[in-house]
């Protein structure tokens, strides 16, 4: 059969874009999670300034960026010892996620299956797809917001695995994970372990977490500086771990011509050797998160802080709208407010909207003040 590709997620919102347009002010855009706050100075003075503009970057990251990498993951996670050589570069992470189920075909032929977060990013269900691989869901932990209920995985979608995709924090929900128990069931059932933690520094409850706080045989933690550093539009991003794993991908990459440019690449060590850019950001998105929950909370939505990330992920209230694209819309209309029905990342995110609190503070309080003035109508 002919592959036929879905509609692109955010492809969908269009419709409700020109609603929240309409205001006077403009539509106020939290559907996607891309940053609108700049990056640091040092940073964009990284890029001008590289000279490496001319040569062939290296296709694992130059040594001083899987250094940077490195140290970085020692020191924010609090690790023994990460060596270089088990670091290296993406082109971002979403064409590592869209791209592995493909290269881990070429390593185990025998499997077809890759188990992914039921509530998740798209494109963990997309790179399957791109394959030809079996996407399988895993729900959450009943109750929870984050973490897999790994008991729920069939014993014959496990032996058919070539990896099982963990998201903590969760982008939709902002839940976070058990990563000890996902590591050991791996281990347990053969099948590697990859931890999207690219919005590792934005944990709220506790310190930020890794998989490679359970050691790396069989999993790989997979970093980005997209949201960390502000740097979507630079392109760098990173995977650790199981030494074996990383030089496989590592090697098949190099022969895909697969490479961040020299200057991104030099930005990514003048990022990840900075903590600082990253604390003003961590208040940025606090405060929001705090504002925009009490601006929805006015209005008749309440919702509870995430655990991590920057998102907020609202329930419908049913007595006032029957799913998430109606209530998307009363919020582009009422609020000029763009958020994502749920159901973008799953059936069964059906029952939430997804805002990202990427927008200043300003413009968060111009939809709480139209917001308001529809309440008090
Ligand atoms: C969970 C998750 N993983 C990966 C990505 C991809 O980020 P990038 O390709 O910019 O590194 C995103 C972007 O929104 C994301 O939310």
């Amino acid at each position: 059969m002919t592959f036929r590709l879905p509609p692109y997620p955010y492809d969908r919102l269009a419709g409700l874009a020109e609603v929240a347009g309409a205001h006077e002010g403009g539509l106020v855009d939290c559907s996607i999670g891309t940053p609108y706050d700049p990056p640091s100075p040092a940073v964009i003075d990284a890029l001008a300034t590289s000279g490496t503009e001319r040569g062939y970057p290296a296709s694992a990251g130059s040594a001083p960026l899987r250094e940077a990498a490195a140290a970085w993951l020692t020191r924010r996670f609090a690790l023994d010892d990460v060596p270089p050589s088990t670091v290296a570069a993406c082109v971002g992470t979403k064409e590592f996620v869209a791209s592995v189920p493909h290269l881990l075909r070429l390593r185990m032929p025998d499997k077809d299956t890759v188990l992914y977060p039921a509530v998740s990013y798209p494109s963990y269900a997309m790179g399957a797809e791109l394959a030809g691989c079996r996407a399988v869901a895993v729900p959450a932990v009943s109750g929870r917001l984050g973490g897999l209920d790994l008991d729920a995985i069939d014993p014959g979608d496990a032996a058919r695995a070539l990896v099982l995709w963990s998201n903590s924090p969760s982008n939709p929900t902002g839940g976070l994970g058990d990563l000890g128990a996902e590591a050991a069931w791996g281990r347990d059932h053969g099948v590697p372990v990859f931890s999207d933690e690219c919005y590792a520094e934005f944990t709220w409850d506790g310190p930020p977490r890794s998989v490679l706080q359970h050691g790396s045989d069989g999993v790989l933690a997979v970093h980005s500086l997209s949201k960390r550093s502000n740097l979507a539009g630079v392109r760098v991003g990173f995977y650790a771990g199981d030494p074996e794993l990383v030089e496989f991908l590592r090697a098949v990459r190099q022969h895909a011509g697969l490479m961040v440019p020299g200057p991104a690449q030099a930005a990514g060590v003048a990022a990840l050797a900075d903590d600082a850019h990253v604390e003003v950001q961590r208040a940025r998105y606090a405060e929001r998160l705090a504002f925009l929950a009490g601006v929805l909370a006015d209005y008749g939505c309440p919702v509870a802080l995430p655990a991590g990330g920057f998102y907020l992920w609202v329930p419908v209230p049913t007595a006032r709208w029957s799913d998430a694209w109606v209530m998307a819309e009363a919020l582009a209309s009422d609020g000029g407010l763009l958020v994502s029905p749920g159901d973008l990342y799953g059936e069964d995110g059906a029952g939430h909207v997804r805002v990202a609190v990427v927008q200043p503070t300003e413009r968060l309080a111009l939809v709480g003040e139209r917001l308001a003035m529809v309440r008090h109508g």
